[in-house]
């Protein structure tokens, strides 16, 4: 490369890194809220793609496999810190943007902490369960995960639909 185009691409260069970060920099409130709550929703996706297979089972439409609810609820135990924490780094109250988390999230944070520290909790014991390879018991306790501890979250601070 001759001198004056490599002068160039170092100039062009700069002006890429510094146009991503002023980029960065000036990100509206809203699009920080956007942010936020996509972040928030891959995590609850996540729950949702790993308690699939398990609620399959349960309703007998897969084959038991109780590795797989092993692994699939030490996924959760391992994401679901992070769902308070996304709520917990922005109040998107203000925001006219779609969600389904209601305002009380905010109000009850440490109701809401508590619940997903139940949900650990009990996806924990469901892998231990899981791991002693006993079917029936696996499929029970896995069915009380989503009723009492998803379906009890989303009661209070989910709007229901
Ligand atoms: C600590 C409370 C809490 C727990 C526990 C919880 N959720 Fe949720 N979930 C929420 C809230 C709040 C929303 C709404 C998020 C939003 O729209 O911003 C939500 C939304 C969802 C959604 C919709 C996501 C979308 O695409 O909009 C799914 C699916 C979901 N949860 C699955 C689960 C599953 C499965 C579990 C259990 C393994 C679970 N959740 C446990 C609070 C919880």
């Amino acid at each position: 490369m001759t001198r004056p185009i490599f002068a160039a691409a170092l100039v062009l260069l700069g002006i890429v890194l510094t146009t991503g970060a002023i980029a960065q920099s000036t990100r509206t409130p809203e699009q920080l809220a956007q942010g936020a709550i996509n972040t928030r929703k891959s995590v609850v996706r996540l729950f949702a793609f790993n308690m699939a297979p398990i609620n399959a089972m349960a309703r007998g439409n897969r084959e038991f496999d109780a590795a797989l609810v092993e692994r699939n609820a030490r996924r959760i135990a391992a994401l679901a810190p992070m769902l308070p924490e996304t709520f917990a780094a922005m109040d998107t109250r203000e925001f006219n943007l779609e969600t389904e988390a209601l305002p009380v999230v905010w109000d009850e944070f440490d109701e809401f902490q508590q619940r997903a520290n139940n949900l650990i909790q009990g996806v924990t014991e469901l892998a231990e369960v899981a791991a002693a390879g006993n079917q029936m018991e696996t499929i029970r306790t896995a069915g009380a995960i989503g009723r009492t501890y998803c379906g009890g979250c989303h009661e209070m601070f989910r709007e229901q639909n």
